[in-house]
């Protein structure tokens, strides 16, 4: 993995300038949508939808169940910008490139970042299809070096050293947890751990999350954290518990990708509903700190 490639905020200016290009939406509201969830942006009214393959740097998703398109427009009142599909670090490309279009996407006015993904439920409680608001996480990768903020500082972007509690903002996680509960929908919270892949956990692997206060995992959205929080972001992240992660040697069942899409499918409708009612209400919170 090149883990020191460096973009510049001209680099940022460069990909946010043919954005505005072709569209006339100033999107306040970012949000990723990850593996299965792509259905959500179907809902944007007034979409202008933009590939990948259009914006300098973006990365380019390789995965099925991540379409590699921005979709810029209205959705509950709110102009948003929703990046359907990601880019993952172990497709080949660096933590500086999975998290470019954050880094653009704040360069276009964005100041709250929701993040969605599909992770393996590592809490026993949990069950496929469950939602869990993530309240804190583990960067397993990032604390043991792979940190998109390696590399040199951009003071103007943020510090070089970010504080990282409270980077799931608590006002943000009240008002879905309310909107949840009033639309009768159970949101889990807990601890989302960001990992490598491609690789599923192996069962001891998933034993060890567990001790370590892991409540649920995946292979993405701490990156994105990071590089958001770095810029003073408010972000919000829900956790589509798509499998539960295998914790028994023995066991003959095996996790696999076409789960994580299926379970995506199911998913989505509650996902769509809590996210709908997050951005009606956003306006009442006032602007990002
Ligand atoms: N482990 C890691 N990442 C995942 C999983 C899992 O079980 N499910 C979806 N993404």
């Amino acid at each position: 993995m090149n883990n020191h490639e460096s973009f510049t905020r001209a680099d940022y200016a460069e990909a946010a300038a043919v954005i505005r290009q072709r569209t006339a939406h100033h999107p306040r509201i970012g949000l990723i949508l990850g593996s299965g969830l792509n259905p959500l942006a179907d809902e944007v009214a007034g979409a202008d939808r933009i590939p990948y393959t259009d914006i300098p740097n973006f990365p380019r998703p390789t995965v099925p169940g991540h379409t590699g398109q921005l979709v810029i427009g209205q959705l509950a009142g709110q102009d948003v910008a929703i990046m359907q599909g990601r880019g993952h670090p172990y497709e080949g490309i660096s933590l500086q490139s999975a998290t470019f279009p954050v880094r653009v996407m704040a360069e276009l006015g964005v100041h709250t970042l929701i993040v969605t993904n599909a992770a393996g439920g590592i809490n026993a409680n949990f069950r496929a299809g469950d939602l869990m608001l993530i309240v804190d996480h583990i960067g397993l990768m990032a604390i043991t070096g792979g940190n998109p903020l390696w590399g040199p500082n951009d003071e103007t972007l943020g510090p070089r050293f970010p504080a990282m509690n409270n980077a799931y903002d608590l006002a943000l996680r009240r008002l879905a947890l309310k909107v949840a509960a009033d639309l009768g929908i159970v949101l889990r919270q807990g601890v989302y751990c960001g990992l490598g892949g491609p690789t599923f956990e192996t069962p001891a692997e998933v034993r060890f999350l567990r001790l370590i206060g892991v409540d649920a995992t995946g292979m993405s959205t701490v990156p994105e954290v990071i590089v958001a929080r770095h810029m003073g972001l408010r972000v919000m992240g829900i956790s589509g518990i798509s499998n539960v992660a295998i914790d028994d040697p023995d066991a003959v069942e095996t996790a696999n990708h076409e789960e994580v899409l299926t379970a995506g499918r199911v998913m989505v409708p509650n996902l769509m509903a809590v996210l709908r009612g997050v951005l009606a209400d956003l306006p009442a919170l006032g602007s990002a700190s």
